[in-house]
């Protein structure tokens, strides 16, 4: 039997700005799935590690909807067993599912020798996404098979680009143990945007793509505002607006919503500035009585990888 084994980072999707447009890869942490060929065209979940309580029904889960999706393109009469081995909790805000769904389109597509460019599997694992969050978002999944920094220029036709990025850039992940379910913080967005917060909204697009290219720090930092998301999901987030303050007081180059939350995130340049704001994010939960699990990343570049 063929297999082959693979690993899909996690994400920071919206950046603060970009709802639905922005989003970057992590270093280190992510899904890993075993993709073994079978005689017949099932697709079988051998195992899920690591997160309790993910469908095994191949209609119902984000791996096995994406291969049928890829699959269905192709007119391919194939069958898998998966096993999924996931490091990130779901309701994470870290691109849990987006993980999932990245590493299927990945593995199925080296399975049959790269017929389709990395560019083009982002729409098979966006349909991932949708069993997950109830919409096809791509800014998890783009930035999960391509790595770096990406861009969702349009959706219909779908242009997804990396943009550079500084290298010595560092994020800082905050995740309070709670959970926030994509599809209800997604429920809970207005519809209409005030002209007024549209103009902010797009000035800070412009300054953070700019920022990342030209490698502008303070740009970065300024640019890192939310005027239309944030206000309504951080109420879903346990002590937001206290730790974005300490993280803005300890001098993160902004502070905002990782994805849907509950995730937060900031850039650093130092690695003091990091350290404190870990301790402090432990200092702040702790007394609250919440678990927080806190750790310091780099971009990662590579985006969706074959393990030995
Ligand atoms: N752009 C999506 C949202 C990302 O904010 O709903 C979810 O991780």
């Amino acid at each position: 039997m063929e297999s082959i084994k693979v690993f899909a980072p996690a994400t920071v999707a919206n950046v603060g700005c970009g709802y639905d447009i922005l989003g970057f890869a992590l270093e280190g942490y992510g899904d890993e799935l075993i993709l073994t060929e079978r005689q017949d065209d099932q697709l079988v979940i051998k195992t899920i590690q690591g997160v309790a309580e993910l469908p095994l029904d191949p209609t119902k889960n984000v791996s096995t909807v994406t291969i049928s999706a890829l699959l269905e393109d192709l007119k391919l009469n194939k069958g898998f067993d998966l096993k999924i081995k996931k490091n990130i909790a779901a309701g994470s805000g870290l691109g849990s599912s987006a993980s999932s769904a990245a590493a299927a389109a990945y593995a199925v597509n080296e399975f049959l020798g790269g017929p389709i460019s990395s560019e083009e599997l982002i729409k098979f694992a966006m349909e991932g996404e949708r069993i997950a969050s109830t919409k096809a978002h791509a800014d998890n999944v783009a930035p999960s098979i391509l790595g770096g920094f990406t861009v969702v220029r349009s959706y219909d036709p779908l242009d997804v680009f990396n943009i550079p990025y500084p290298e010595d850039l560092r994020v800082v992940i905050i995740f309070p143990q709670v959970e926030v379910k994509t599809s209800d913080a997604k429920k809970i967005i207005k519809e209409q945007v005030k002209l007024s917060d549209a103009i902010k909204q797009w000035g800070n697009v412009a300054g953070l793509v700019s920022g990342l290219i030209l490698h502008d720090f303070e740009r970065i930092g300024k640019s890192l505002q939310d005027v239309v998301i944030e206000p309504v999901r951080s109420y879903l987030i346990p002590l937001y607006q206290e730790m974005k303050t300490i993280a803005l007081n300890v001098g993160a180059l902004g502070f905002s919503i990782s994805g849907s939350g509950p995730s937060m995130f900031c850039f650093v340049r130092d690695t003091s500035e990091s350290s404190l704001i870990i301790e402090r994010a432990k200092e702040l939960y702790g007394k609250n009585g919440i678990d927080v699990i806190s750790f310091v990343s780099g971009i990662n570049n590579m985006g969706a990888k074959t393990l030995d």
